[in-house]
């Protein structure tokens, strides 16, 4: 099996071009002129409030999450599995180590949005116990890269 030899760890800067090119093949929006761009990523992952995690296979970035918190409620951002590595639980692995850090840190909620088209991914939280809740997004961006 693929996931024989996979690891889960903390992502480091030097994983940054894989994971873009992870997002980018999985079709997650990204930003490389803004919040994206490796200074950015550089300083999200040491602002303390980012669990940013890699799933790799002898070294190949095969999945991808990015956790941040607010305190209180932990949030999943930019799930993504390479697709020749899908459908071998590497994304449940992910949150399943993602959830695990958030109740080390005493956060009691784990949540993400999800775009309403994205029927694999609510497959996928549905699959993982999360409820659903209905609600609209409203954000204020500085700019369009932001
Ligand atoms: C969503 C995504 C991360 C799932 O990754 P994955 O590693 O293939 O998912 P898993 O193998 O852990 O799936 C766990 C369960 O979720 C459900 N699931 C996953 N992919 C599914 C699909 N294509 N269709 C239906 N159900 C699916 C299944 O119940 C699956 O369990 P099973 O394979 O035993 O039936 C992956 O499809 C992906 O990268 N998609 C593009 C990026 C994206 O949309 N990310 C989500 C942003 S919110």
């Amino acid at each position: 099996m693929k996931t024989d030899k996979l690891n889960i760890r903390l992502f480091t800067i030097e994983d940054y071009d894989g994971v873009i090119k992870l997002w980018r093949e999985a079709n997650i929006p990204i930003r490389p002129q803004g919040r994206d761009s490796r200074e950015k990523i550089k300083q999200q992952i040491e602002n303390g409030i980012t669990i940013f995690l890699v799933a790799e296979i002898e070294g190949k970035i095969v999945g991808v999450v990015l956790g941040t918190h607010d305190g209180r409620k932990g949030w999943i951002n930019r799930l993504a599995v390479d697709v020749n590595y899908r459908r071998q639980h590497i994304a449940v692995k992910l949150v399943q180590e993602l959830e695990h850090r958030f109740d080390q840190i005493g956060l009691d909620v784990t949540a993400c949005l999800i775009e309403e088209e994205n029927s694999i991914s609510m497959e996928f939280f549905k699959e993982l116990g999360f409820a659903e809740w209905s609600g609209k997004y409203f954000s204020r961006r500085k700019s369009p890269e932001s």
